[in-house]
């Protein structure tokens, strides 16, 4: 029995159920979700391997094959048909065409779920879904609850990483018209104990840790590589839980009346389902998220502690990205493009700019030096990796204006974003392809012997799509000595 199975026979059965991951019922054989690949625009429903099983990831490798996929849609297992697609504009406008906000690259949160190989959808700040017309989803101050699972090593302080119940109108309608989970270290409103992230519930102009408007010292940071995350609500009563996802139970961080702000008393909840943007469709947030549910009715503590034991058994695990070669944080590496022009051209710095050079064992000490790159654990991510200059230790390689250079960490939050890539399989088969934390649709790329994040097609030159896949791909290998 999966999660949605226990909470039917908990009587709060699943009125949505979002997974790109897994099946949330036991008898779902269905799509979980739908995958556009930019080389020709068409799309593919993504299933799962066997009934109730996990997402068949091999369709999306052999269809996205060379070139990029977006995630389109995120069924609703439910029944209920409360997908989530890109969400339009409202109270704020997102980046893509007409104000909607962008798609989730498919490939950017690789990981394995009882073995098998998923991904989950990660979100960097412009990124959003939503569902306005959904049904059988609380209104006004029905009961609901909601768990998701987030990676807790994702997350940043802008507003709002949520899944979970909005406004129908992508606006801000008021304090209580929305009631969704909240992940991220943002302090605007309400925090927790430590330095965050925290799990909080989004109840509109407010993110409550507990029943203060502010701090509540009960509410932990929690940073589970992967993260259960429970938020529910009924009249005058709701209540945050969370724990790691991969063993052990859940714990309550708060459990009583509704906040002592006005406005949240009865609430006044629209319907609405977003997930990774605020109500109001602000979308400054990041994060991942694996699978998500929301029921009707309050389900009890000993549903939930059962789905968490369910979530523990599916066997949530992390990958090294599918690329080949050693990223372990502390080793020092070189990285050698796999184009057919290039294949004897290494990732160097000169003159503070990331170039491509042909680095041989009789090439100068400086030379490779230049060339040599100490990992680091992701400076905006422990999920994905940083790549620290051997001969200037400090500096990283970080892009600006899409072009990468060696500059000195100056701790910034832009920085530490642009000097962070996400290691997948190669885009052509070999070796490892980078994705840019902060623009997950840019891939490092050498182009013309300069190194950009590029994506495949733009209006940039080195966005062409000529040899892109063997332009973004690169043998991870060991550094000069
Ligand atoms: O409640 C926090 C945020 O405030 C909501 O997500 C958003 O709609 C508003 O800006």
């Amino acid at each position: 029995t999966l999660p949605c199975d226990i909470y039917a026979s908990g009587g709060t059965p699943c009125v949505a159920a979002h997974s790109t991951t897994r099946a949330l019922y036991g008898s779902y054989s269905g799509s979980l979700y739908q995958v556009r690949r930019s080389s020709d625009n068409t799309t593919r429903d993504i299933g799962v391997l066997s009934a109730g099983g996990v997402a068949n990831a091999a369709t999306q490798d052999a269809f996205c094959a060379g070139t990029t996929c977006l995630i389109t849609v995120i069924y609703d297992q439910s029944g209920r048909n409360n997908r989530l697609t890109q969400a339009p504009p409202g109270g704020f406008s997102g980046p893509a065409a007409g104000g909607y906000d962008n798609l989730a690259v498919a490939t950017a949160a690789p990981i394995m779920v009882g073995g098998q190989k998923a991904y989950g959808v990660f979100v960097a700040p412009g990124t959003g879904y939503r569902n306005n017309a959904t049904s059988g989803v609380a209104r006004g101050d029905q009961p609901e609850g909601m768990y998701a699972i987030f990676d807790g090593t994702h997350y940043n302080g802008g507003c709002c990483f949520d899944y979970g119940n909005a406004e129908t109108n992508s606006r801000d309608n008021g304090n209580g018209t929305m009631e969704a989970i909240y992940f991220g270290n943002i302090k605007v409103w309400g925090y927790g104990s430590g330095n965050g992230p925290w799990i909080m519930a989004d109840l509109e102009n407010g993110l409550f840790s507990g029943v203060n408007q502010r701090y509540n010292a009960n509410d932990p940071t929690v940073t589970h590589r992967f993260l259960t995350a429970v938020v529910k609500g009924e009249p005058n009563h709701w209540a945050i839980r969370g724990g790691n996802a991969q063993s052990g139970g859940l714990s309550t961080f708060y459990n009583g009346v509704r906040p002592n702000v006005a406005g949240y008393n009865p609430m006044k909840k629209e319907g609405a389902i977003i997930l990774g943007i605020g109500g109001d469709n602000s979308i400054g947030a990041a994060g991942t998220f694996y699978e998500g549910v929301m029921t009707s009715g309050y389900p009890s503590d000993a549903t939930e502690n059962a789905v968490q034991a369910n979530i523990n058994a599916a066997g949530y695990a992390t990958t090294s990205g599918g690329g080949s070669g050693t990223l372990t944080p502390g080793s020092t590496i070189s990285l050698r493009a796999t184009t057919a022009c290039c294949t004897d051209r290494y990732i160097r710095h000169q003159n503070d700019n990331a170039i491509t050079s042909v680095i041989t064992s009789s090439s100068s000490s400086t030379d490779k030096g230049d060339a040599s790159w100490t990992v680091r654990q992701g400076l905006a991510s422990s999920s994905c990796v940083s790549f620290e200059s051997r001969n200037y230790p400090g500096d990283y390689l970080r892009h600006s204006n899409y072009q990468l250079h060696r500059q000195a960490n100056d701790g910034s939050t832009l920085f530490a974003a642009d000097a962070t890539f996400c290691p997948q399989g190669g885009m052509n088969g070999q070796g490892t392809s980078f994705a840019s934390y902060n623009f997950p649709t840019r891939f490092l790329r050498h182009y013309a012997n300069t190194v950009y994040i590029a994506s495949n097609g733009g209006s940039n030159t080195f966005d062409a799509t000529g040899s892109w896949a063997d332009d973004v791909s690169w043998v991870v290998g060991p550094a000069w000595s």
